[in-house]
């Protein structure tokens, strides 16, 4: 698939050190730190493993799409896994303890599958034709393209749940998937970079003109979406004559 990248890549070894260092902190024995470490890393890849789950159901459709029809409303794929400091901080910040049952219990994008589209429409198709899929479980959706964000971030985010298929068992993971424009995620990343730079003395300034583009970019995603249907309509016109 072209375009393909990973949006945070995290090595596996490293994120085992990392999980060493932060429980190392925290006083615990060697055995405990030990069986700690390993079951952190057998929980990754089971993450790992729902993240290539989601990904190869979503590149079967491009490669549908790219066969059967005039185009593809998927332009690319990434994904990540939450590293062990944000799994960690998220922790902290909900008052939960720093362990793996409570980890897959309230965090819902330990595994992380972003989508991104050309047309508003197509995140709306790509997200029907995931859902319906009849090995996976809609947990959540929330539509931050019909109600965005107060600082204009739009997108549509699914937690699903789907299932990984181990020599012994099948296990449901959850997957937090994250559909938008190119427009959109264009968007996204800077107000991300921004947001990481809280310490910037004009930050609420850079958030207003950030909120100006942010609708800037919804009125062309919308206009450059309806060009694209009248496009979609005279080529149809022109396959029945
Ligand atoms: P988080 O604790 O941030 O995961 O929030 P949540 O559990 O309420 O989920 P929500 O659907 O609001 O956001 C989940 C993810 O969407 C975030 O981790 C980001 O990747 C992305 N996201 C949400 N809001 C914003 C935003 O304002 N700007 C950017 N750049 N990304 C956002
Ligand atoms: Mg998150």
């Amino acid at each position: 698939m072209e375009n393909q990248h990973h949006w945070e890549v995290e090595e596996f070894g490293e994120v085992q050190q990392k999980s060493m260092r932060l429980f190392l902190a925290e006083n615990h024995s060697p055995e405990q730190l030990l069986e700690f470490t390993k079951r952190f890393a057998e929980l990754m890849t089971l993450y790992e493993c729902a993240i290539k789950e989601v990904t190869t159901k979503l590149e079967v459709l491009t490669m549908e799409f790219r066969s059967t029809r005039s185009r593809n409303p998927i332009n690319n794929i990434q994904s990540r896994i939450k590293s062990p400091e944000s799994i960690m901080g998220k922790m902290k910040k909900k008052g939960l303890p720093y362990n793996l049952e409570m980890m897959t219990a309230e965090l819902n994008d330990i595994a992380g599958v972003r989508v991104v589209c050309p047309f508003i429409d197509d995140i709306y198709a790509v997200a029907d034709m995931l859902i319906q899929q009849d090995d996976i479980v809609l947990l959540q959706r929330k539509d931050y393209i019909a109600e965005p964000k107060p600082n204009g971030y739009r997108s549509l985010h699914l937690v699903i749940e789907i299932p990984i298929f181990l020599s012994n068992r099948k296990l449901p993971m959850k997957v937090e998937v994250q559909i938008r424009t190119i427009a959109m995620n264009f968007w996204a990343s800077l107000e991300h970079q921004i947001h990481y730079k809280k310490q910037l003395e004009n930050s609420q300034e850079l958030g207003e003109e950030m909120r100006q583009c942010a609708e800037i970019i919804h009125d062309t995603d919308v206009r450059m979406q309806m060009i694209q249907r009248k496009m979609h309509l005279v080529s149809e016109e022109g396959e029945k004559k």
